[in-house]
């Protein structure tokens, strides 16, 4: 292999970028409940949106599932995913006297208890999100059904008719872009003046470090990629964030092999990040694909530090009964 005919690029490295605390959390408790409790171990949807850490996960013993009812009667452990989950899916458990084992990130549990909260004050409930996203079935099913109203655009926030617009508050998925959700949140605000939200919203501090890392290698490549999951809708928003950045394109990958190398032509700089649920070793498999065809030169580019962790449920930190 001739090295010096290998052409020249940049990677710029978006950080931070990969696992936020609340999907390190919930890797963790798998990990930890395969370890004290043996497989099998139940997990109600994919834990975490990508392919890998599931299919590792599958290797060592856990069980996916989409519901509870694909659960045989069982004393094993059953865990509910990072993005949360409506209030049935614990009562179902419950009812089942399945031990039950939640992974809801915490930033996730706070806006159920946020909207618990406006519900018991009597106010109209709207959550800013996409429909269809396993976190926003979370969130709306903490209250009964159609208390809670999805605003997924800024067309949706101009046509909302609240019942008492005195009465209103809103909440929002984790994973939003940062800016839509600013033009969502105006126009609810302009409309509704009265309506009361979150002091410090509701998006995440690694959705908004992600997006913010990304914005500012934006500008300075010529192709973005961004490891991640198709149903992952932070790694979605990454994608969007880089093009409108001014990124001419972003383009979103889960491994080596998906990496588009037409695209490269005539670029001199690519960025790389990758969503929250999306492994480091993945973006260290993409630059090393990189490298086979390119003398790189690697510039992490830092916008944040990240020290936050969350603990992982009692069940599992507790020394187990001898
Ligand atoms: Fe939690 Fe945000 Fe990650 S809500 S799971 S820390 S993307």
């Amino acid at each position: 292999h001739d090295t010096t005919r290998r052409p020249a690029l940049t990677v710029l490295l978006a950080a931070p970028r990969g696992f936020c605390a609340g999907v390190d959390r919930a890797i963790q408790i798998v990990e930890l409940a395969l370890a004290r409790f043996g497989a099998p171990v139940y997990v109600r949807h994919e834990i975490v949106h990508n392919r890998y850490v599931v299919e590792s996960l599958k290797a060592k013993g856990a069980v996916f599932v989409e519901e509870l009812d694909e659960i045989p009667d069982t004393d094993q452990p059953v865990i509910f995913s990072a993005h949360g989950v409506p209030k049935s899916v614990p009562n179902a458990a419950k009812m089942r006297n399945l031990f039950a084992i939640d992974a809801t990130c915490p930033l996730v549990f706070k806006v159920h208890m946020e909207a618990g909260r406006h519900y018991t004050e009597g106010r109209e409930i709207v959550l800013i999100g996409h429909a269809g996203h396993p976190e926003v079935e979370g969130t709306t099913g903490q209250l009964p059904e159609g208390t809670v109203k999805l605003v997924e655009n800024t067309a949706d926030a101009e046509a909302f008719t609240p019942g008492d617009p005195a009465r209103l508050a809103y909440v929002t998925q984790t994973t939003l872009s940062v800016d839509d959700t600013a033009s969502i949140v105006a126009i609810l605000k302009r409309r509704f003046p009265e309506i009361v939200g979150p002091t410090k919203e509701d998006i995440c501090y690694a959705t908004t470090n992600r997006q913010a890392a990304v914005k500012a290698i934006a500008g300075k490549v010529g192709l973005t990629l961004v490891v991640g999951a198709p149903n992952s809708s932070n790694s979605l928003r990454l994608v969007e964030v880089a093009e409108r950045a001014g990124c001419p394109k972003g383009v979103l990958i889960e491994r080596a092999e998906d990496i588009p190398w037409p695209l490269f032509e005539g670029i001199s700089a690519v960025g790389v990040t990758a969503g929250a649920s999306a492994p480091e070793k993945l973006v260290e498999e993409v630059i090393e694909a990189i490298r086979e065809r390119f003398m790189l030169t690697i510039e992490q580019v830092t916008t944040a530090q990240e020290s936050i962790a969350f603990n992982v449920p009692r069940a599992l930190r507790e020394p187990a009964n001898a």
